[in-house]
């Protein structure tokens, strides 16, 4: 994926440590090891601006496309067309009984698609050259939205899908499965910034795969393999991992939705932290403007800041604005 060679970044060895770790479980660690380089380019440290703007995005998205600024990243989350409305928690704990957060019910899958074509076709339109739009769904649209999307952005810019298993799905009895959703992603050219070596896409190796191929260690005492394909010898080093693939269950949804953890806000249907925190890593830089057109809770807009690109957030839900905004202050 990505074409965008100038924009590509060498990544440090391996990622900073990430803010969930405890206090003293840190300090143990920065006792024994030796700090890991961050990447400049991907990892700002400087808190971006954000901004939530309430109202429907179709029209927000209008205005927005008769300026020149351009977003590098539009990630979106709409409504999955699961047939009702969606309440939010009142506080942290409660039963999602509280105030209707919005309404998922349009009268059917082609109501649900006219509502969303023309978004889609605005959201392009703010995107810059070097942009991607990661939309999320699951199985009751997905398959039809893509159809759409082919249309919009053409084929050709369809560059990837991302499996997200959220480990919170149904298990029935009467049917199969479902326990993953779905992210497609497209580029607005045949460019997009893809930071393909950035730690945040990369794996530990499976542990046969370390006994098996990773015999040897260099002065460092670093384990690694090389591999000669077509004539060329490549080292891979086994503390460096392997890139991801397209099915990601490390990013679980009960980070974003039980009420012990920090990050949760009580809006319904709210994304785990760490899903947007890869893709913003996987396709902005520091710097780069990211929207999210339907942003809920604000989850995007307020990793998005944290990670150093400025953000714009919008939702027609006044309670979506009201957490989010009160999310990213
Ligand atoms: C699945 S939720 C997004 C959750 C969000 N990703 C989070 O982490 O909290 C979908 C959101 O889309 C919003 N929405 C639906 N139609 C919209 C529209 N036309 N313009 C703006 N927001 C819209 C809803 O109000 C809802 O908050």
């Amino acid at each position: 994926m990505g074409s965008a060679q100038s924009r590509r970044i060498t990544p440090g060895a391996n990622p900073t440590k990430r803010k969930n770790a405890t206090k003293k479980n840190a300090t143990k660690k920065n006792a024994t090891k030796k700090a890991r380089p961050r990447n400049p380019a991907t990892q700002g440290t400087p808190v971006a601006p954000a901004k939530i703007i309430q109202g429907d995005c179709l029209d927000h998205l209008s205005r927005l496309a008769k300026h020149a600024d351009r977003f590098d990243l539009v990630y979106v989350d709409p409504p999955f067309n699961t047939g009702f409305a969606h309440s939010a928690r009142k506080k942290r704990g409660a039963r999602a009984q509280g105030e209707t957060a919005y309404d998922d019910s349009w009268g059917g899958l082609n109501n649900f698609l006219d509502m969303l074509r023309p978004r889609v076709t605005a959201m392009r339109t703010v995107m810059s050259d070097v942009g991607s739009l990661w939309l999320h769904l699951d199985h009751r649209a997905i398959h039809d939205t893509k159809i759409i999307l082919d249309d919009v952005f053409g084929a050709a810019h369809f560059r990837g899908e991302i499996i997200w298993v959220p480990g919170n799905g149904s298990r029935r009895r009467s049917g199969p499965g479902v326990t993953h959703q779905t992210i497609l992603i497209y580029s607005k050219t045949l460019e997009m910034i893809w930071n393909g070596d950035d730690p945040a896409l990369r794996e530990p190796f499976a542990a046969t795969s370390l006994r098996t191929h990773f015999r040897k260690k260099d002065e460092d005492g670093r384990q690694y393999r090389d591999r000669t394909i077509n004539g060329k010898t490549y080292r891979y080093y086994a503390d460096e991992g392997r890139r991801l693939g397209s099915v990601w269950s490390d990013c679980p949804a009960m980070n974003a939705n039980t009420p012990l953890s920090d990050e949760t806000t009580g809006y319904p249907t709210q994304k785990p932290e760490a899903l947007l925190e890869r893709i913003i890593l996987a396709s902005s830089l520091v710097g780069s403007r990211v929207l999210d057109p339907m942003c809920g809770s604000g989850t995007t807009i307020a990793v998005a800041a944290r990670l150093g690109r400025p953000a714009v957030g919008m939702d027609r839900s006044a309670t979506a604005c009201r957490i989010a905004r009160k999310r990213i202050r």
